[in-house]
């Protein structure tokens, strides 16, 4: 089979690359015309995802994966085209199409009769059908007739993208029942595992929204647990495993907010169109609310924050992949600033430039002499830090740290409804 996978970033080329490794002729579509480049010439640019290091050199020394910026050219060689172009939300929290729309005008150009075309960015119920396929349908190509349209939403996680792929049923629905059967057929040809066929394209988007809704709100609920286990002084680690051990209950950790361009970023998907979730808002505002409740309670514990030197450490939205998007330690860096403090940031995984990116003055090494640390993304290049020399008192942001080890070191511990030790 020729496909094309149009956006070749963190999601879209490790899945090109799965699709090529397993004997198909795969057209990555970008219009990062370095990016493309790069790939050509076997290179990784995403060296934290696990595999697609060892995979692309020989698939790009042997054509299998050919990277382009011309869409419509490698699209008319292809009988399947898969679009992994993101969609985030604009200033109002409404899903930003623009990118997608881009891909789509750039595919019609090239699309012949016969193509199925699966949309695998998480999208608004209803955006398939009603803005995508139509884009889609140019130069007298009629869907339905000569055209397929499904939506397939990914559910893998960063780092991990190819070993995913085969992890989770494949959940696909189409615009019509045939696209739908054309959209199963290829996923099972290609990675053989097992494909939830759904009634058409609305369920599966809704489907996916739900999985991203569940998480923001699990995590809310515990967040909201953190808060009260604070208020009453016993910690909500306990409580947790305590309230899991039972079959039915599975909270998440609580932690000061989510981040990354998933979970936050698909309850909003799901407050627009019809049937708005008000339980989506709350979500929302209740994460989003943790920051300034972790920068709080620190002042409180240190009498102010006023002129204290304070270290942010693991500004990645979460630990171990060098992903930015939303993530919390801006959300930190503002309010800790909005109380006097004054930050440095530091980032095992990204370049100095990268951390003022994020508007962070960068730590300069060694690591040490700050009032308090705040462990905002446990990178396992951390594991080994000298938390003693760093300063009296940690922040765990994630709940992620050895407290008992920390403490053990002389190190004051605080977490997200964790007690603090006491001074
Ligand atoms: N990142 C994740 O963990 C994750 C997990 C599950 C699902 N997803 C879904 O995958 C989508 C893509 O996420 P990502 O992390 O790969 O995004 P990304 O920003 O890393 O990659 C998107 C790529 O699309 C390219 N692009 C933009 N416009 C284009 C156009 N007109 N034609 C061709 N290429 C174009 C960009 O240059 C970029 O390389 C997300 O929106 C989300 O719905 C992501």
């Amino acid at each position: 089979m020729n496909v094309a996978v149009i956006g070749i970033g963190r999601i879209g080329l490790p899945l090109a690359a799965a699709i090529a490794s397993k004997g198909h002729r795969v057209f990555g579509c970008d219009i990062d015309a370095e990016r493309v480049a790069a790939v050509n010439r076997g290179e990784n640019p995403i060296p934290d995802e696990a595999g697609l290091s060892e995979l692309l050199p020989a698939l790009a020394a042997s054509h299998a994966l050919v990277a382009t910026t011309d869409t419509a050219t490698a699209v008319a060689q292809c009988d399947t085209v898969l679009f992994a172009v993101a969609v985030d939300v604009d200033g109002e929290g409404r899903a930003d199409l623009e990118m997608l729309f881009g891909a789509c005008d750039a595919v019609a150009k090239g699309l012949r009769p016969g193509t199925l075309c699966i949309f695998d960015t998480t999208l608004p119920v209803g955006t398939t059908r009603a803005q995508l396929a139509p884009r889609l349908e140019s130069g007298g190509l009629v869907l339905g007739r000569d055209l397929f349209v499904a939506f397939s939403p990914e559910r893998l996680l960063m780092g991990r993208v190819i070993e995913d792929l085969t992890k989770y049923p494949k959940v696909v629905g189409g615009i019509d029942r045939e696209s739908g059967a054309r959209a199963a057929a290829f996923y099972r040809e290609v990675f053989g595992g097992e494909v939830y066929e759904l009634a058409n394209a609305e369920t599966a988007e809704l489907s996916k929204l739900s999985e991203g809704a569940y998480r923001d709100l699990n995590i809310a609920l515990a967040n909201e647990l953190a808060r009260v286990a604070d208020a009453y002084g016993v910690d909500i680690a306990e409580v947790i495993r305590a309230a899991n051990s039972q079959p039915y209950s599975h909270i998440h950790t609580p932690g000061t907010g989510v981040g990354g361009h998933c979970i936050p970023v698909y309850p909003h998907f799901l407050l627009q169109g019809r049937g708005p979730s008000s339980l989506s808002a709350l979500g929302r505002e209740v994460n989003d609310a943790m920051p300034a409740y972790a920068a709080a309670r620190v002042d409180a514990l240190l009498g102010g924050l006023a002129g204290k030197r304070v270290l942010i450490l693991g500004l990645t939205f979460r630990p171990n992949v060098a992903v930015t998007p939303h993530t919390n330690a801006v959300d930190l860096l503002r309010e800790f600033t909005a109380r006097g403090a004054v930050v440095r940031g530091h980032d095992a995984l990204l370049s100095e430039d990268g951390v003022r990116d994020l508007g962070f003055e960068p730590a300069p090494a060694p690591l040490a002499g700050y009032d308090v640390a705040v462990l905002h993304s446990y990178h396992r290049a951390y594991a080994a830090l000298d938390w003693p020399a760093i300063a009296p008192l940690v922040l765990d942001a994630r709940n992620a740290l050895d407290r008992a080890a920390l403490e053990a070191a002389g190190v004051r511990y605080v977490g997200i409804g964790r007690p603090a030790t006491p001074d």
